[in-house]
């Protein structure tokens, strides 16, 4: 269905909200979701190499410091839930911040979110892929059958600033093309497996927690802050800069969003599956790094002048080639495996890699899921070229877009450190949560009267609150990750201008609504049950 909208300036292009509406109306799916379950798909998207593997990135960084990183980053990402949960719960389509954006604020602004959204999930999938990459080579192929991969296929030779020596990172690149195949032939993940997964992680936390705390050493705490709080601006180090990279193992929550249009008494269920799954996370992220930091130390391998030096650089592969570096938590692919085996805990740090391993692809799954369907949408609407959104007749899913991109994912994951990664991500990521704060504000005054399932409580204080948290962390990133957002932004633009405003089907005054949304795609997000379709 088309009707005819005006043609507007360049932030004058602003998508109807009442035919986005209508086009989710379409969908009407089932609220059967709790708030348990809900918790439960956050948590299974939220812990993955952030903890497992990016700790020891974040004690690199900031040392014992790195519990004080962990509550920054979690409370950023509370205040930035919330705002995601209103919006979510009112524009329940596909999409996420691209949507919302181009409801608000036009398709110009649109653009550069969904634009940074492939930072915060592709570039996430592939940190994640390169996180189960360590676990792979470290539980599977040494420990476990003793195959020693020749070192220069277990990393990439790119780093920003620095190259940490390897040709490509093979396991990887196999990961992440595996993951992309299951996407492409529709597999999806039940809520029953969700929920598996999810209860193997906590089990690998807690028996973490639980083997490490007794065998803390509170000097090894000391010094608390040897990087400081603020590291330096560009430098990425100190307990702020820690708390930058971090981030990243909060990132994923926003799905849980997504699934606010199934949930049932959203007003009450939907904060408590945000909040709960964060705090929940939250908690057992600071044990986890007071365990790690408190038994074998996490003080950082420091350069000149009494700065780490950065996660992924060349000096730093050095040092920790050098026998009194070897086994220091800062320099492991494998941090919290590490940490178990050096305490003598050995068949127990196997079996939490194993758990790793297991449960990490569907964190990938999850992150490339979101990350084809944004670029689904953006190809509707006739932003991108429309044989992206070509949808399998057999497999319902959109297939090429699905190979393009996992493909892209794969090669990054080749050639890129996770440390790396992971703050590109973030700052893509940062950049979306700080739009969809401002989203919400305006909505909030243009369209005051319209049904809110979920309102944000105090928003002129969380609205604001999540923006400057988010400016805050972006620019506690090292410089090289702060750099990437602008220069993928003017890529983008290049793009806008060159191909997208011209083709966009809103410019060319349709505003349609689609119906391909309930019937041709499996609208689900992996984790949970679609009532009508049997996984
Ligand atoms: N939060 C997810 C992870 O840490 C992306 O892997």
């Amino acid at each position: 269905m088309a009707t005819s909208a005006p043609r507007g300036g360049l932030l004058g292009r602003v998508k109807p909200l009442d035919a986005i509406l209508a086009t989710a109306e379409k969908k009407s799916l089932h609220r059967s979701l709790g708030a348990f379950q809900l918790t439960l798909f956050g948590i299974g998207c939220i812990i993955g190499t952030g903890i497992f593997v990016l700790t020891a990135a974040g004690a690199q960084k900031a040392g014992p410091g790195l519990m004080l990183a962990f509550i920054i980053a979690g409370a950023v990402c509370i205040v930035a839930a919330l705002c995601y949960a209103e919006i979510a719960a009112m524009v329940p389509v596909a999409g996420s911040a691209y949507t919302y954006s181009y409801a608000t604020m036009g398709e110009f602004l649109a653009w550069t979110v969904g634009w940074a959204l492939v930072l915060e999930y592709a570039i996430a999938a592939s940190a994640v892929s390169v996180g189960w990459s360590g676990y792979f080579t470290g539980t599977i192929l040494n420990d476990t059958f003793n195959i020693a991969l020749p070192a220069y296929l277990t990393a990439g030779p790119l780093a920003l600033g620095g190259a940490p020596g390897g040709l490509i990172n093979l396991p990887a690149l196999i990961i992440a093309l595996l993951v992309t195949w299951l996407l492409m032939i529709g597999t999806s993940e039940s809520a029953k497996v969700n929920a598996v997964l999810v209860m193997i992680k906590v089990t690998a936390l807690t028996a973490f927690i639980a083997l490490t705390l007794p065998r803390v050493d509170s000097a090894n705490f000391n010094p608390f802050l040897p990087a400081g709080v603020f590291g330096g601006f560009g430098t990425g180090v100190g307990a702020v800069g820690a708390a930058a990279t971090i981030f990243f193992a909060y990132v994923g929550f926003d799905a849980v969003s997504t699934a606010a249009e199934e949930t049932k008494n959203p007003q009450r269920n939907v904060p408590i599956g945000l909040v709960g799954s964060l705090l929940f996370c939250t908690v057992f992220y600071i044990l986890v790094a007071a365990g790690a930091i408190g038994t074998i130390g996490g003080q950082p391998v420091m350069g000149p002048g009494g700065i780490p030096f950065p996660t992924g650089s060349e000096e730093l592969a050095r040092q920790c080639a050098m026998p009194q570096f070897s086994e220091a938590l800062v320099c492991s692919n494998e941090a919290l495996a590490h940490v178990l085996r050096q305490i003598g805990f050995g068949t127990v740090g196997n079996m939490l890699g194993y758990a790793a391993i297991l449960a990490l692809p569907s964190v990938i799954l999850v992150l490339l899921f979101a990350q084809t369907r944004i670029f689904f949408v953006m190809s509707r609407d006739g932003l991108l070229p429309e044989v992206l959104s070509k949808v399998h007749p057999k497999w319902r899913t959109p297939y090429v877009v699905t190979a393009i991109t996992g493909v892209i994912v794969a090669v990054a994951a080749a050639f890129f450190p996770v440390g790396q990664l992971a703050d590109i991500a973030n700052a893509g990521t940062l950049y979306a949560f700080l739009m969809v704060a401002v989203a919400v504000m305006l909505l909030r005054r243009r369209d005051p009267d319209r049904q809110r399932a979920f309102r944000v409580p105090a928003l002129s204080v969380i609205g604001p609150l999540t923006i400057a948290g988010c400016l805050f962390l972006f620019f506690n990133l090292p410089t090289s990750a702060m750099l990437v957002l602008p220069i993928w932004t003017v890529i983008g633009l290049l793009l806008y201008f060159g191909y997208s405003r011209s083709h966009s089907h809103l410019g060319q005054g349709r505003v349609e609504v689609h119906e391909d949304e309930a019937h041709d795609l499996e609208p689900h997000v992996p984790g949970i049950d679609d009532p009508d379709h049997k996984h």
